[in-house]
């Protein structure tokens, strides 16, 4: 019952919060060219931009800081980590790096040929950034349900639809595929799980074909606790015992320590493999510092130890799901669209169904990004027509992407559920009054679409 439990911490250290007028956030709005990237953090109230970075460290977190190894090479610290990694993924070999996009550089420099696929459920962008970098093709190939906002409850809408896949190696050629990569928790569309039997599945049918898999594991042990919660067989099974059958699976992962790593920076390369392993170890040297530390302090490899092993708690874990199932079921209750069932790291609102007034081609989810921030100070972010739209390389036409969805993250052991009433209220505040809003426009972006959201203008219409 969740009213006999609450948060597995108290709160020891506070940071206080810059509260603002309406008008005010009308002004920094209006400064940011209405975009959420472009606000200062101070002038936001709940910041739900991201799970990345954001978390709070726990006081054993804080102290293990003090025992951080700062030696160039062989630090005592890089020991610890090591350990605490080999333990949850299983794997022997790690390369830590300064941050998850780090690692993807290096995976992609490893596994990834130009003109070659990348099968994924979802990608994230800075692996799809590397990839196209290389000129190798992200595939997007997460099950259907996965893709629909509306298509109700299903437990694993992570996960990767084995038919397509097989698809697509039949139409190019096995040799054409150069890795699968399975995104744990599916970060593009809303945090949803892959199940076991899906990565067991799936990694079957790539070893069929000698192509190797690699698991993007920012969130393992979210994905972990929904195994463990909804996939028969698993009831039982501890956290870190499912990690390692997760891991058993592929032969790589790297992971954004930022997430479920519970720090605010960090990356990580692991493998069972000892060539690949060597070629990361070149790679890190050249690109993020010897292989014992690779760009990271050894104070942040101490707190990435203990954050890690925290980071798979049940206890944790239950709490952290349920306090953005709660939020989700807030919305619920308001009639608002959302994507269901909730994910591991935020609650993704449907900004089409929202607003059905906004056309996708007038930025429905931003236009709901900028309400919820003049509303509340809340800032979320969009995943839609500006993150994800693309134009028509012949004739520069928009391409308007399936899922228009604004992203409201939470951050680990950050904010209270009275913030989530926060979001909640105001969220139905303006479902209340959606017929009063109209649309943006596009008044900037930068020289690469896929990266336009983080710098774009709007103006409103
Ligand atoms: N992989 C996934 C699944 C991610 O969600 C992220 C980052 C990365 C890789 C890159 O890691 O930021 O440490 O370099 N996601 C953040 C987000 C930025 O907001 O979802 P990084």
């Amino acid at each position: 019952m969740r009213f006999m439990t609450a948060e597995p911490f108290r709160i020891k250290m506070v940071e206080p919060l810059k509260m603002t007028t309406k008008e005010q956030r009308q002004q920094c709005l209006k400064e940011a060219g209405y975009n959420a990237f472009r606000l200062r953090a101070e002038d936001v109230y709940i910041d739900c931009l991201t799970d990345s970075g954001t978390s709070a460290m726990s006081n054993k977190q804080w102290s293990a800081l003090l025992l951080g190894d700062e030696s160039y090479a062989g630090c005592k610290s890089f020991y610890k980590l090591e350990k605490s990694v080999q333990d949850i993924f299983g794997m022997p070999y790690v390369q830590p790096t300064h941050q998850g996009r780090a690692a993807d550089y290096i995976m992609t420099q490893i596994y990834c040929k130009p003109g070659m696929y990348a099968i994924g459920n979802l990608h994230f962008d800075t692996f799809r950034g590397n990839a196209e970098m290389l000129g190798t093709f992200p595939v997007d190939q997460v099950i259907d349900e996965g893709l629909d906002s509306a298509s109700g409850y299903h437990p694993f809408k992570g996960n990767l639809d084995l038919n397509k896949m097989q698809k697509l190696i039949d139409e190019k050629g096995a040799e054409k595929i150069c890795v699968v990569i399975i995104t744990v928790t599916c970060n593009g569309n809303g945090g949803q799980p892959v199940s076991m039997k899906n990565i067991r599945e799936v990694s079957a049918l790539a070893k069929k074909y000698n192509i190797p898999v690699v698991i993007d594991s920012a969130r393992l042990a979210e994905n972990a606790y929904f195994i463990q919660q909804r996939e028969e067989g698993y009831q039982n099974k501890s956290i870190k015992e499912i990690t390692n059958e997760m891991f058993s699976y592929c032969e790589t992962a790297t992971m954004s320590s930022k997430k479920d790593g519970l720090v605010n920076i960090g990356g990580l390369f692991v493998t069972r493999n000892k060539d690949v392993f060597a070629q990361a170890n070149q790679m890190a040297i050249v690109h993020e510092g010897f292989i014992t530390y690779g760009g990271m302090a050894g104070r942040d490899l101490e707190a990435l130890a203990v954050g890690l092993q925290e980071g798979c708690d049940e206890h944790y874990l239950k709490y952290r799901t349920e306090q953005v199932h709660y939020l989700g079921e807030k919305l619920k209750e308001k009639g608002i669209p959302i994507v269901e069932p909730t994910g591991g790291h935020g609650v993704y609102v449907d900004g089409r169904r929202f607003f059905p007034n906004i056309p996708q081609s007038e930025f429905p989810s931003q236009r709901l990004v900028c309400a919820l921030y003049e509303e509340a100070g809340v800032r979320a972010v969009e995943l839609g027509a500006c993150a994800f739209g693309k134009k028509d390389p012949k004739t520069g036409a928009d391409i308007w992407p399936e899922l228009e969805l604004m992203r409201i993250c939470i951050s680990r052991r950050v904010y209270t559920d009275r913030h989530m009433d926060v979001i909640a209220n105001t969220l139905g505040y303006i479902y209340e009054n959606r017929d009063k809003y109209t649309g943006m426009k596009l008044v900037y972006e930068g020289p690469i679409t896929s990266l336009r959201h983080f710098t774009a203008g709007f103006e409103m219409l």
